[in-house]
């Protein structure tokens, strides 16, 4: 069932009663975990999202096991994917995708005994062509619960005592919702947690998200958190799951491109406490330039700026003069030009 619109008058309803969140030996505090999205949650999106807070797992986006083993073979230097890893504040969610339990499980053992991860995800949800029918991966393996077992087990015997999850969508089709069936297998292979987009592989992004479904998977799991996925865009929204789907933390993903503060105002508004405002359009000029010294100092002032303007049209959604903002950043191929096209859209 879609969500209702519902008031953003918090108060007036009592807070929903939530338990601490572990995965594993991991505590995730507080419930609300930035999802990884490839191209996106690189170290520096993930950096600003930790600047502003709220977050109680960061992830990266998803790494291509077979992609890592073979750079390490060319000794090449770690794929840009990552970027920050090795160093950056924990907690921290690797997440790695393929089909093979052994590449699968060696590239685990490395994130987790090597890189010291918090914690090492699966990716079984991603849709998209060249990791479903050409690499029978993602949510091509939702057909596959004995597969998905075995990959599972190898990966947790590799990583102990790293917790390992799974993240999974409904099912491949939505005439074949396979979640119940399939977080059975998740469990039972030793899992530390699963997270579900409540839609299928065939939905892609159309439609809402079913926080039904995704709730009716709870009886399904005997001592694994389940961790709703799918539209969570405001306080409000996540206040409202809470109370209403027993699910023991959520993710969120689209919504924190533009606003890497959102994490905060749903922290405030879980303990709550008054939820700070949207910064004002000159502090998100600052947080987007901020945002852009990162990027230029691993890729340089070139690869950099071209990097930038996805990450730039994401921050002007809803400001006005987005529309030509984006169209004038979408041009952009060195600082200086990208400097005046932020100093000509964005208030001092
Ligand atoms: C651009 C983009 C990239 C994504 N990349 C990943 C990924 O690497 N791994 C993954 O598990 N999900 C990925 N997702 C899915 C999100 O993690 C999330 O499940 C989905 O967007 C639903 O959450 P939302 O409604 O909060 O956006 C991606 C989504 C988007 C929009």
């Amino acid at each position: 069932m879609p969500l209702p619109i519902v008031s953003e008058f918090l108060s007036e309803t009592p807070l929903p009663q939530l338990k601490p969140l572990w995965i594993g030996s991991v505590l995730v505090d507080p419930p609300v975990l930035q999802a990884p999205m490839a191209g996106f949650t690189n170290f520096a999106f993930r950096q600003i999202v930790r600047e502003f807070g709220g977050a109680g797992l960061q992830a990266t986006e998803m790494v291509n096991a077979r992609g890592f083993v073979w750079m390490d073979q060319h000794e090449a230097e770690h794929p840009d994917r990552l970027w920050g890893v090795q160093d950056e504040a924990r907690p921290l969610a690797v997440q790695i995708w393929d089909n093979d339990p052994e590449t699968l499980a060696q590239v685990g053992a490395r994130l987790a005994h090597e890189y010291r991860v918090s914690v090492v995800d699966i990716n079984f949800g991603c849709p998209v062509k060249q990791v479903t029918q050409k690499a029978h991966s993602g949510s091509y393996l939702l057909r596959f619960p004995d597969r998905m077992g075995r990959i599972i087990e190898r990966v947790v015997e590799a990583c102990r005592p790293t917790p390992v999850t799974a993240k999974i969508r409904l099912g491949c089709t939505r005439d074949r919702i396979v979640a119940n069936e399939v977080a059975q297998v998740v469990e039972s292979a030793g899992a530390s947690a699963l997270t579900v987009h409540g839609r299928t592989a065939q939905d892609y992004f159309a439609g809402q998200a079913d926080w039904d479904r995704i709730a009716a998977i709870k009886p399904f799991l005997k001592k694994i958190p389940l961790i709703g996925n799918g539209d969570l865009d405001s306080p409000a929204r996540v206040l409202d799951v809470f109370r209403r789907y027993d699910v023991d933390g959520v993710m969120i993903a689209r919504a924190s491109l533009g606003r890497p503060w959102l994490f905060r105002q749903v922290q405030a508004a879980l303990a709550g406490k008054p939820i700070p405002p949207d910064p004002t359009l000159a502090e998100q000029r600052d947080c987007m330039l901020r945002h852009y010294e990162l990027v230029c100092a691993r890729f340089g002032e070139q690869k950099g700026t071209v990097l930038m303007r996805k990450f730039a049209c994401n921050y002007a959604v809803g400001m006005p003069g987005a529309r030509s903002f984006r169209a004038q950043v979408a041009q952009v191929a060195d600082r200086r030009h990208f400097l005046e096209v932020v100093a000509s859209h964005f208030p001092r």
